[in-house]
C-alpha cells in the first residue's frame, strides 16, 4: 500500500512540498488549508502533472481533516510567513494559535503519524505541536537545520568552487539569528574547510548563513523562502518513509542532551521509520558550546512567552 503524507497549509511551502513529494513518487499527498478551493485547486493541478512526470500518486486538496485520516507523516506548514523587517519571533502567538488549531484535528485523525513542523518560529512551534498532539518525542520533528545547512553548503561550495555534493556541514541550534554553523565539522570531500577558504571569508559565510532567511525575505518583499525549505522537508520525509536512517540536523526535544531539557533545538538526528531514532551528541569546544547555549536560551525565552499565554 502506498504511504500517505498530509501537508497542512497550501501556501508557498506547503504546495511546493506537495509538488516535490509527488514528483519523487514518495506517497499519496493530502493538502489541507483553511481557505476553500486553494488546496483543492493546487492538489488537482499537481495531480494533472503526474501523467507528464510519469508518477502514480494520488494528490488531493481539502478543508476537512477527516480526509487526512491515517497519514504516515503530517507536515505542518500553515501559518504566517514574515515580511521585511519582521523576525521569525514576531510570528510567535499568531502562529501558535494556528499550530494548535491544525495539530489537534490532525493528531486525532492520524494518531500514529510522525509530525514534521515547519511553521515559524520553528523551535517554539515544535513545542506547541508536541504539547497539543501528545505524541512521543521521536514523532515530533522540526525542519530548519537541513535548510540552514543547505544554505551554508551552497555558500561554501561557491567560495571553494567545488560541487555542493562534496560539502559536508552541520548547522546546530535554534532556527534564528543565533544558529550555530559548525565550521570545525565542515569539510570538502574530507578536506577541512579551513584549508580551502580563508578565515575572514568563512566568517562572512557563517554570518550570511545566519541571515539566510532574511536575505530571501528582503528580495521577495511579500513572504519568505519556499523552494529550499520544501526540498529540506522532502529529504526528511524520504529518510523516514524509506527508513534510510540519514543523520540530519533537526529540531528535537532535548532531555539532557547538550545539557538542556524541555526545549526543541536543532541537533544531529538519525531519521528512520520511527522518526527520530537517535540524537547524536558532539563533543563541542567551549566557544561552540557557548554559542549553542545562547541559541537554546533564545528558544527558552520564547517557550516562556508561550507558557505565559497558555501554550
Ligand atoms: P504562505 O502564506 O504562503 O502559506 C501559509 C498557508 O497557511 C496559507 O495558504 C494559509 O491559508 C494557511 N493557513 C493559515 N491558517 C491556517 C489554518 N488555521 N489552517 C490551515 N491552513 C491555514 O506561507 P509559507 O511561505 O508557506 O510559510 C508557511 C510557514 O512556514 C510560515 O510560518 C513560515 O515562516 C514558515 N517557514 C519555515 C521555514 C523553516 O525553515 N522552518 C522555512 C520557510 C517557511
Ligand atoms: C527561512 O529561513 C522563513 O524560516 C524561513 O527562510
Amino acid at each position: 500500500m502506498r504511504k500517505k503524507v498530509t501537508v497542512i497549509g497550501a501556501g508557498n511551502v506547503g504546495a511546493s512540498c506537495a509538488l516535490r513529494l509527488a514528483d519523487k513518487e514518495l506517497a499519496d499527498v493530502v493538502l489541507v488549508d483553511i481557505v476553500e478551493g486553494v488546496p483543492q485547486g493546487k492538489g488537482l493541478d499537481i495531480l494533472e502533472s503526474c501523467p507528464v512526470e510519469g508518477t502514480d500518486v494520488k494528490v488531493t486538496g481539502t478543508n476537512s481533516y477527516e480526509d487526512t485520516a491515517n497519514s504516515d507523516i503530517v507536515v505542518m506548514t500553515a501559518g504566517f510567513p514574515r515580511k521585511p523587517g519582521m523576525s521569525r519571533d514576531d510570528l510567535l502567538l499568531k502562529n501558535a494559535s494556528i499550530v494548535k488549531a491544525c495539530i489537534e484535528p490532525a493528531a486525532k485523525y492520524s494518531p500514529n503519524a510522525i509530525l514534521i513542523v515547519v511553521s515559524n518560529p520553528l523551535d517554539a512551534m515544535c513545542h506547541v505541536a508536541n504539547k497539543v498532539s501528545g505524541f512521543s518525542k521521536n514523532r515530533v520533528i522540526g525542519m530548519a537545520g537541513v535548510l540552514d545547512t543547505a544554505r551554508f553548503r551552497t555558500f561554501l561550495a561557491e567560495a571553494a568552487d567545488v560541487s555542493v555534493e562534496n560539502v559536508t556541514a552541520f548547522v546546530l541550534g535554534g532556527h534564528g539569528d543565533t544558529m550555530v554553523p559548525l565550521v570545525r565539522c565542515t569539510s570538502v570531500a574530507g578536506i577541512p574547510i579551513t584549508k580551502l577558504i580563508p578565515e575572514d571569508e568563512l566568517a562572512a559565510i557563517v554570518d550570511r548563513t545566519r541571515k539566510g532567511g532574511a536575505e530571501i525575505v528582503k528580495l521577495l518583499k511579500t513572504g519568505s523562502a519556499f523552494y529550499a525549505p520544501s526540498s529540506a522537508v522532502v529529504e526528511m520525509v524520504a529518510s523516514i518513509l524509506k527508513d534510510k536512517k540519514k543523520v540530519l540536523p533537526c529540531a528535537a526535544l532535548l532531555e539532557g542532551e547538550y545539557g538542556r531539557s524541555g526545549i526543541f533545538v536543532g541537533v544531529p538526528c538519525k531519521l528512520g521509520a520511527n522518526g527520530i531514532e537517535r540524537i547524536y551528541e558532539l563533543d563541542l569546544e567551549a566557544g561552540e558550546e557557548a554559542a549553542l547555549n545562547r541559541s537554546a536560551d533564545a528558544v527558552e525565552e520564547l517557550v516562556g512567552v508561550l507558557a505565559a499565554n497558555g501554550y
